[in-house]
């Protein structure tokens, strides 16, 4: 049963516990601590997290380096931007870069709770949460979608059994029918959906993906991407390289807001699933955001990388570039 309230993968073999990195962060988001975020059936006791400090920490420094903005305040977009997973590495940073960005959002998470852990008491205006579960299709009710303009899918449980398979949260349960019934449930009114899936689904025969998907992880990511690209909708899929820094997990947003691609800017993108490398989850956050606004983006599927040198940071014309690049 859906509640409205307003807020892996796989292949945790490894994960990394690199410290932040200092990063560029122009101007922060207009923040208002003082509203909670909007609730419909169950109101969680959001506690209220001052983010006044917040823009106290602001680094004045301007680079090319991936981090959550360096832009001026913006005026509030438009966009109603769903995001699903987003208490994960890729999510929480696709939801702080929103924030960001004054872009309005949407979570719908399984712990509504850990929306005001990661991105603290937000005015409702910006962002609602929604408590839910990708494997209940009643869990997904169309208020859930009234507005949204744009979704961002960034769940994921981990490829081998661990303490996150519990209560049956497997890859077939997450990646395949989690996305199905969540492809299912979406309006075609969208404008995009970005779905985050894993290099090597092509290939999850092959050596050495078939060792990562010896409990299928990869298979059923491929499952939920041919759901999707059949679906209908306008979507855009983005292939992930395995992933490095964060997940941020249990930080808040000023936390989330330092988190940078450290020397790992550069990024690669590439069609035919041919990349094998790692990739920054602020580079895949940043990734599906541009997506967003790429128009020829739409109907497509691309692997990201990203190696150490300069970045295309939030530019959005370098992200176009690279994206026309992985095309040509
Ligand atoms: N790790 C890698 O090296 C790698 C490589 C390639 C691709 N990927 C993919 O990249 C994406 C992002 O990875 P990540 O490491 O950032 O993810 P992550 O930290 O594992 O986060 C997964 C997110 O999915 C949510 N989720 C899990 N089961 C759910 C369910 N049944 N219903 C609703 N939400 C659910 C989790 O919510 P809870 O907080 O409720 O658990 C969490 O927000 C994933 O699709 C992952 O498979 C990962």
């Amino acid at each position: 049963m859906a509640t409205k309230l307003s807020v892996a993968f796989p292949f945790p073999l490894e994960r990394s516990s690199k410290p932040f990195q200092r990063i560029s962060v122009l101007a922060l988001p207009q923040l208002n601590p003082c509203h909670g975020f909007c609730f419909s059936k169950r109101n969680s006791g959001f506690r209220g997290l001052s983010v006044n400090a917040l823009k106290e920490e602001v680094i004045q420094s301007a680079n090319s380096e991936t981090t959550l903005h360096s832009q001026t305040t913006l005026p509030t977009s438009s966009k109603l931007v769903l995001v699903i997973g987003a208490s994960g590495g890729v999510g929480q940073l696709v939801v702080a870069s929103l924030l960001n960005r004054n872009i309005k959002s949407r979570l719908l998470l399984r712990d509504p709770e850990k929306a005001t852990t990661l991105f603290g008491n937000q005015d409702e205006e910006k962002l609602q949460v929604f408590e839910g579960d990708t494997r209940n299709p009643a869990d997904l009710d169309p208020s859930i979608f009234e507005g949204v303009t744009h979704v961002i899918c960034c769940t994921g449980t981990t490829a081998f059994p661990s303490k996150r398979w519990d209560g049956d949260n497997t890859p077939e349960r997450v990646d395949w029918e989690g996305v199905r019934n969540l492809v299912s449930a979406l309006p075609s009114s969208l404008k995009r959906v970005v779905l985050v899936s894993s290099v090597g689904v092509t290939k999850f025969n092959e050596l050495p993906w078939s060792i990562m998907n010896l409990f299928g992880v990869l298979k059923y990511k491929k499952k939920g991407e041919d759901f999707l690209r059949k679906s209908g909708l306008p979507f855009t899929i983005i292939r992930a390289g395995r992933l490095t820094d964060g997940p941020y997990t249990s930080y808040d947003l000023n936390t989330l807001l330092k988190a940078t691609a450290g020397q790992r800017r550069a990024v690669l993108i590439g069609q035919g699933d041919k990349l094998v490398g790692e990739v920054s989850r602020l580079v895949v956050a940043e990734a599906c955001i541009q997506a967003l606004e790429i128009e020829f983006t739409e109907g497509k599927i691309y692997e990201i990388n990203s190696v150490e040198g300069e970045g295309p940071g939030t530019d959005p014309e370098k992200w176009q570039e690279l994206f026309k690049t992985a095309q040509a």
